[in-house]
């Protein structure tokens, strides 16, 4: 793997392929975090679902379900029950490239909580992986509408939200945007996914530099390789799916506790070891290391 990818930063022997105890809200009780308002999009299955299921580890207060298949948010709100009756669970059926919808998610977020504390912008797709020429455009352009629009769509009406509760709550609200290891490779038959998700990462630098400032700390976040409904079918990449979706679930409610504001606009890998992470601190903002950038 190329080392541009960041597949091994942290070290090969630093890489974990299923949740381990520090970042597991299930036992490790430090990473409660009651009393936050958290969103995330794609929550029906896969990634998002194991996501929303760590928050429902860590306690939090309320936990928005947003996907288009009602059925899947049903099970995961019965299997948030099973974990944590006490957690509020609403349920929106969002399609992230609708504007007006997510616009109308906004205001029952505003009219039913009053805040938010986490956005994780999760829903992503992926077009059949064939070169540019053989591609049909409006493939090619949905991929681009729910993974980049689809992110943007959700800050551009989100982050006021978040920046008045951080303000009120004084402290440091999160948004995750799950982007992938795809953004720093080019696989050739990829082109959509991989540089959508290349303008995610860089939309997060963006956000970022607009927002951090005002309270929210906004990261890129890669799930790792995980065998789900999005990647079953693509044969060539089913070996590299090696991660489990808790991995990514407990990557995500770690990052959010506590201001990891340090991490602001960066890269990140759910494979990578959180201890090691911090240990490389210095380096990653002395170098500010993470970034989209060009090699010269
Ligand atoms: N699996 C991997 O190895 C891997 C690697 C790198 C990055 N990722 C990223 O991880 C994220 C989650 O993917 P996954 O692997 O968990 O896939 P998945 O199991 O197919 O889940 C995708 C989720 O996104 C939702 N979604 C898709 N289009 C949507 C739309 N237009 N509006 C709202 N929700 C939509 C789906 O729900 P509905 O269809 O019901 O709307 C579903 O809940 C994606 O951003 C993906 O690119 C995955």
């Amino acid at each position: 793997m190329d080392p541009t990818s960041g597949y091994a930063f942290v070290g090969l022997e630093n890489l974990h392929n299923d949740i381990y105890p520090l970042i597991d809200a299930s036992t490790n009780k430090d990473l409660n975090q009651s009393g936050k308002v958290v969103l995330i999009t794609g929550a029906g299955r896969g990634i998002g679902r194991a996501i929303a299921l760590q928050y429902a580890h860590a306690s939090v207060a309320s936990i928005i379900l947003c996907a288009r298949t009602v059925p899947e948010l049903d099970e995961v709100e019965a299997s948030i029950k099973k974990i944590n009756s006490s957690v509020k669970v609403t349920k929106f059926q969002l399609d992230v490239t609708n504007e007006d919808a997510v616009k109308a998610c906004l205001d029952a977020v505003k009219k039913d909580e009053g805040r938010l504390n986490v956005l994780v912008n999760n829903a992503g797709t992926t077009e059949p992986w064939v070169p540019i020429g053989e591609s049909k455009p409006s493939n090619w352009w949905n991929t681009f509408e729910v993974n980049l629009k689809g992110p943007y769509l959700l800050m551009q009406a989100f982050l006021p939200l978040l920046v008045e509760t951080a303000k009120a709550d004084g402290t440091t609200v999160d948004v995750v945007n799950i982007s992938s290891i795809g953004a720093l490779i080019v696989h050739p038959g990829v082109s959509a996914y991989q540089v959508s998700k290349l303008a995610v990462q860089r939309l997060t630098e963006f956000a970022a530099a607009e927002y951090g400032k005002l309270g929210v700390n906004v990261v890129g976040l890669h799930p790792g390789g995980v065998l789900t409904a999005l990647s079953e079918g693509i044969a060539s990449i089913r070996e590299y799916m090696v991660d489990t979706p808790e991995l990514c679930g407990g990557f995500t409610v770690w990052l959010t506790k506590g201001a990891r504001t340090w991490l602001e606009g960066r890269y990140l890998s759910s494979t990578w070891d959180v201890t090691k992470l911090e240990s490389m601190r210095e380096e990653i903002v002395a170098g500010d290391k993470l970034k989209v950038k060009m090699v010269i």
